[in-house]
């Protein structure tokens, strides 16, 4: 009898930890990352597996998964989230070939070849499952989401998104049992966000367009879209809608922005109010002004 597993990247700190944290509730996690998933302070109903690697080594990590897959046969991927990425801040007149390599093999190389390896090895779950990558708005090719600076992580993610998109085609031909989406986990106050805005090489309208906005306080969606009223948000609550797009992928890679899926706030909301907790549902869900 097979089991399940959720495979993690970066389950170490940020999104990913709460990530680990939220799926070991239901089944076993492993998590792909330098540091491990500190669980001293996470009760976790199911093992988190560690598989300490570095993404800017692909070829390494391909043979320490390939290995992790050998040891444990009995397993079968229903999740993998490519959550892993790292900033590589500076302008590109700056940027070393090193740079360039070490932000392109992290963010890219080792996070499609992670879900290739699983996808070779005939490891996913035939009875449905979906592989899930964490993408940016700063990965859109559009002015006003351009920034000096952040010029190699913006590729990067660019990069990724394109790459999911064809992957969700080859699925669809080839395991039409495994889905694909892209997310945008919205302004996330992690270790990244903090780096971003206060470093001295990334644009000032970067820090224009994001230091001001404050952290999300209960109610401050109850009655108006998410959209129209920015916020930083958890590391929790990014985890949170990752998990909701987690069962929402298709064969084209559907992209989920925190800020604009408004299907996830509605359930959202009423998965809290049921719950009696306090929330953006304090007022009836109706009452929202939907953009
Ligand atoms: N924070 C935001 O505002 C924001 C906005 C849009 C998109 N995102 C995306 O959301 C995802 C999570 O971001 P976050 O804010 O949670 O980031 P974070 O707090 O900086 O955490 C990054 C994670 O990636 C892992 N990682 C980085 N380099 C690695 C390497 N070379 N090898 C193995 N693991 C590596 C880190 O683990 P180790 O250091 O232990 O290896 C860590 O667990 C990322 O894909 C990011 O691009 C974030």
């Amino acid at each position: 009898m097979k089991q399940l597993i959720s495979i993690v990247t970066g389950g170490s700190r940020g999104v990913g930890k709460f990530l680990c944290k939220e799926l070991s509730n239901v089944m076993p996690v492993l998590n792909i990352s330098r540091g491990q998933t500190p669980t001293s302070d996470l009760k976790t109903k199911f093992p988190i597996y560690e598989l300490v690697a570095d993404l800017r080594e692909p070829a390494d990590v391909e043979i320490r998964i390939g290995s992790w897959l050998d040891e444990h046969p009995d397993y079968r991927v229903v999740n993998l989230v490519l959550n892993a990425a790292n900033l590589s801040l500076g302008t590109l007149q700056h940027a070393q070939l090193a740079d360039l390599e070490a932000i392109f093999r992290t963010n890219v190389f080792s996070t499609i070849l992670i879900t290739s390896l699983i996808s070779r090895r005939c490891v996913f779950s035939e009875e449905g499952s979906q592989v899930t990558y964490l993408t940016s708005s700063l990965a859109r090719a559009e002015p006003a989401l351009t920034f000096a600076g952040i010029g190699l992580y913006s590729a990067t993610k660019a990069a990724i998104s394109r790459l999911a998109m064809v992957q969700a085609r080859e699925f669809a031909l080839t395991s039409p049992y495994v889905r694909v989406a892209r997310v945008h986990p919205g302004i996330v106050d992690t270790s990244m966000q903090t780096e971003l805005r206060s470093s001295s090489v990334v644009d000032p309208s970067f820090a224009l367009k994001t230091e001001g906005l404050p952290p999300y306080r209960s109610g401050d969606w109850n009655c108006i879209d998410p959209s129209g009223a920015m916020r930083t948000i958890s590391p929790e609550m990014a985890a949170d809608f990752v998990l909701w797009a987690c069962g929402h992928g298709d064969h084209q890679a559907r992209e989920f922005d925190y800020y604009s899926t408004i299907e996830y706030h509605l359930e959202r909301d009423r998965r809290l109010a049921a719950l009696g907790l306090p929330s953006a549902a304090a007022d009836p869900v109706g009452s929202r002004v939907l953009a």
